[in-house]
Parts: C-alpha cells; structure tokens; sequence
C-alpha cells in the first residue's frame, strides 16, 4: 500500500469534498425517511495532522496548511464553508485540540462527518480495504452507536449492500487513484450501483491531474444512461502550474432537488480562499440537468 491520505488529510481536494458531503447529507435529510450512506473507501476517520506536520522518509509534507488551515481563522465565511469548519472544530475539540488554537490538530474524515450528520433513522456502512485503516476507523468511532464497518473491497460493497431496505442512500466513491484501472471501476460501480438503486445519490471524487484521463473518464460516463448529474470542479492554479494536482472534482448522481442553488453561490469564495497559483476557479456543470 503506497498510498496514505494521511498526508492528503485536510488539504483543498477534502475541503471540497467534505463541505458537499455535509450539504448532500443535509439534503437528503430533508426528508424524514431514513437513509444509507455507503462509504465505499472510508479511509481511517480521524487523521493526526500534528504527526503529519513532521514529514516523513519520502520527504511528503502534509497539504492541510493549503486547505482547512486556510479557512480555520478566516472570517465571514459563507454558511456551509463554516459549518464545515465549526465540525472540524468540534472534532478537533473532542480529541484534544484547544479550543482557541491557531490550527487544527486532528482532522476528520468522510465516516466522522457523517457520524455526526447521522439522524437515529440513518445508518451508516463504512468499507476499508486496509486493515490497518479499518482498526483505526474502528477506533475512531464512539463505541455506542458504532456503525458497521467492513474489510472490504468498496466496489464490491455496491453489490452486496444496495439496495437497502431503506431504498434511499448515498455512496460516497472516494478511492486513491493508485491504479490504471480506477476510472474503468468506478464506471462498472456506477452501472452496477445504478442498476440496483436508480434513485441513489452516488458522489464521486476524481482528481484533475491529466486531461486526457478526465475526458476518458466522463466519455466513459455519457455511455451510461445518467439520472441528473452535476459535477461540481476546484482548481488552485492553471495548467502551467508545478503543481501534480491543481483541482479535484465531486461528480454527484440524483443530487437532492435544487441543491444547486444552494452550493453555486459559495464556490468564488472557496476558489478565492484555496487559490495557490493564477487561474483559481471552481464551479458547478450539470451533466444531465434535473
Ligand atoms: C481518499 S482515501 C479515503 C478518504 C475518506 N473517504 C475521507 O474522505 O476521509 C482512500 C481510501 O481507500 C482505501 N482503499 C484503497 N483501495 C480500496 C478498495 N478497493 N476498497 C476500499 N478501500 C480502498 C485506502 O486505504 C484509503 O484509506
């Protein structure tokens, strides 16, 4: 296992993920039904960013100082940025940040999120394929109201876990883009996952390194028959840049209804906010609009 997000933790591609995740929860949360969320790539739920800071033997340095470190003293956010940030807080609080400190010393990932998030109706199945992750994660997790959390492969998780008995769930797709093949997976996870639920919320992360990959990629996607779909794209810095990754984007399948309305205004801030190099931008694209 080369990857660890460990290092990733906090950075700009998790501030975007992480502020729609809690807008996509919160949406779907409108109604009062019950709902999955499947959390294909879990990742282990609480990160050190202290540890981190120090570096290690392959010299990576943590990235969360571009991210959630940029916005964790700024003011005037807008309200889901800062919601965003007030459940860090709450997390970095409970594991023993000060309250008044200058920068966070913990992190949560997607499962803590929506831990927190969850109402008593919802429940919540977490996949990991490293056991070492998967122990953390268990860890991390408060012991009463524990969700399940599995060793597994997440993309086999679409087939043994949907449908739920709630018929209503949202996957998060979130994996580390270590292999050729991850696209190709993710596109089977979406016809499989889509076959089985049509009415899902699937999000998917994807980063935007090589163009020549995220145009495969979304070629790939108009084969499939989409539902309405947006995708909403960040980039800190143009395609000049030193940069490896200069943006990520979050692809969301049956988005809740209007949700767009709700995140287009925010995204000049977050572009401002987050912007390493010229040409900072994010925006939302509808796919197939609803
Ligand atoms: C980007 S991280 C997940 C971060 C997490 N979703 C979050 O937002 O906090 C990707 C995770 O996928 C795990 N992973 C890699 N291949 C996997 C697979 N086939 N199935 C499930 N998990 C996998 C890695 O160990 C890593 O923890």
């Amino acid at each position: 296992m080369n990857y660890l997000h460990h290092y990733h933790a906090g950075n700009f591609a998790d501030v975007l993920k992480h502020t729609l995740l809690i807008q996509l929860i919160r949406g779907l949360q409108r109604k009062e039904r019950g709902l999955l969320y499947l959390d294909t790539h879990a990742g282990r739920g609480l990160y050190d960013l202290t540890s981190a800071s120090q570096g290690d033997r392959l010299d990576r340095q943590p990235e969360w100082p571009q991210g959630i470190g940029r916005l964790w003293t700024a003011s005037d956010l807008p309200s889901p940025l800062s919601e965003y940030v007030a459940l860090v807080r709450a997390c970095d609080a409970k594991h023993g940040g000060a309250p008044d400190s200058a920068s966070p010393s913990r992190y949560p990932g997607s499962p803590l999120l929506a831990h927190v998030l969850a109402r008593p109706q919802d429940r919540l199945a977490l996949c990991e394929l490293h056991t070492d992750e998967v122990v953390a994660l268990r860890r991390a997790l408060p012991p009463s109201r524990r969700p399940s959390v599995r060793e597994l492969d997440g993309y086999s998780a679409l087939r043994a876990m949907l449908p739920p008995l709630e018929r209503r769930a949202l996957v998060l797709i979130d994996p580390p883009f270590e292999t050729q093949d991850e696209y190709a997976n993710i596109l089977d996870g979406l016809a499989e996952g889509l076959q089985r639920l049509p009415g899902g919320t699937f999000a998917v992360w994807y980063p935007l390194t090589e163009r020549a990959r995220n145009e495969d990629f979304f070629s790939g996607l108009r084969s499939l028959r989409l539902p309405p779909t947006w995708t909403v794209e960040l980039t800190v810095a143009d395609e000049e840049s030193p940069l490896k990754m200069r943006g990520c984007g979050l692809l969301v399948l049956n988005p809740p209804w209007q949700i767009d309305s709700e995140i287009i205004p925010w995204l000049p801030a977050l572009a401002e906010l987050l912007a390493q190099y010229p040409g900072a931008n994010a925006d939302l694209r509808w796919l197939v609009h609803e």
